[in-house]
């Protein structure tokens, strides 16, 4: 994997750069899909490249090793011919899954022990197994095994928790860096700095995390109910420390507003379930602000989606129908809301990219940041 940097915004901390990996160049900033089984739920592959021009999607590691398994991947060549997609994925490493989503847990030095939320199976990660297991899947870029402590967590706690993450972590590297890729193409391993919202933790973790020289690093343990200025105050310190050379990647944010706020302060990389997830719901993001497609105001709204909008369903989706599709829980309800999210961040990040080139992003993201408040 390689980055480099084109540009630097004047005023703020925002950059532009390009990653480049195995299966092609990624503009940043970025926002990744999350394709948590080996689907961005609700979004074809096709309409991924074609419609949204997805650069990189994400996997987890959790899910896909629980179902469909590791020996059906392996069989398949990988994840990516297994879903049919020839652009760069990335996977969480399960130590963020096993926490929030498997019934029984245990944390050990060894690991985490936990029981599938599938069949109620028993399994043991350990960082060394989440290593093998991410070599499987066949990702681009995957994720070191961390504890994701919760909000909120007592300091004591969150101490022990970045040690017990930094050793982890140097499993990790010893597992991947004697362990080759099994399917002809280079992945990489980005750790994850922890330490909860206190500054001297997250300075800690930000400086051991980057002692280890990796091509590239993560920032965890943050958006999980904490106020916004204690994320922004959390990533601006760890985005200091984390060398300017290699690109940041800020785990599980956030709203399109945490996305501007995240990209003045240095970060190059995102993903979050919100714009599929919320999809789903009928909570559509656009240029104007929020709206939910399901209420009455909606009912009598022939108008498109966004008239403006280069995306074919924004352009031919009228409100009125949408709001009657999610109504009637119809799937192309969600089809239809999940693509507009996913092309609306992606555009988002985009434009971003474009305002940081030109210089003018700092002035930009405060407009934006004021309109993307409004509930339409
Ligand atoms: N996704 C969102 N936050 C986190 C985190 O702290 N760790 C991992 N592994 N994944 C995440």
């Amino acid at each position: 994997m390689k980055f480099s940097l084109q540009a630097n915004d004047p005023l703020s901390k925002a950059r532009a750069g390009t990653v480049t990996t195995a299966h092609g160049e990624i503009q940043t900033p970025i926002f990744m899909p999350v394709g948590t089984a080996g689907t961005v739920k609700a979004v074809h592959q096709r309409e991924l490249k074609e419609d949204i021009d997805a650069k990189i999607i994400l996997g987890n590691t959790y899910h896909l090793y629980l179902r469909p398994g590791l020996d059906i991947l392996e069989k398949a060549g990988g994840l990516h011919k297994f879903i049919g997609w020839d652009r760069p994925i990335l996977t969480d490493s399960g130590g963020y899954q096993v926490y929030s989503l498997s019934k029984v847990r245990k944390i050990k030095e060894e690991g985490v022990t936990f029981h599938s939320h599938i069949d109620g199976s028993k399994h043991l990660f350990t960082p060394e197994y989440a290593m093998d297991i991410q070599r499987t899947i066949g990702a681009d870029i995957i994720m070191a095994f961390d504890e994701c402590t919760p909000y909120p967590c007592d300091y004591t706690y969150a101490a022990q928790s970045i040690k017990m993450t930094h050793r982890w972590l140097k499993r990790c590297c010893e597992r991947f860096d004697t362990t080759e890729p099994k399917y002809g193409f280079d992945q990489t391993l980005f750790p994850i700095v922890q330490g909860s919202v206190y500054k001297d933790l997250r300075i800690k973790s930000a400086e051991f995390i980057a002692s280890m020289g990796r091509e590239g690093n993560a920032i965890g343990g943050l958006s999980v109910g904490e106020p916004a200025e204690e994320m922004y105050a959390m990533t601006e310190i760890v985005c200091d420390i984390l060398p300017a050379e290699k690109p940041r990647y800020l785990m599980g944010v956030g709203t399109p507003i945490n996305i501007l706020e995240n990209i003045a302060l240095g970060v190059d990389m995102f993903d979050c379930v919100m714009p599929t997830r919320n999809a789903r719901n009928g909570m559509l993001f656009t240029r104007n602000g929020i709206i939910n497609i399901r209420n009455k105001k909606w009912e009598n709204d022939f108008s498109p989606l966004d008239a403006e909008s280069d995306l074919h369903a924004d352009q031919v989706t009228t409100k009125a129908y949408l709001r009657h599709l999610v109504h009637s829980n119809e799937m192309l309800g969600a089809q239809i809301a999940t693509l507009h999210n996913l092309h609306f961040y992606l555009w988002l990040v985009k434009e971003a990219r474009e305002k940081i080139i030109a210089g003018e992003f700092y002035d930009w993201k405060n407009k934006m940041v004021k309109i993307l408040g409004n509930k339409l």
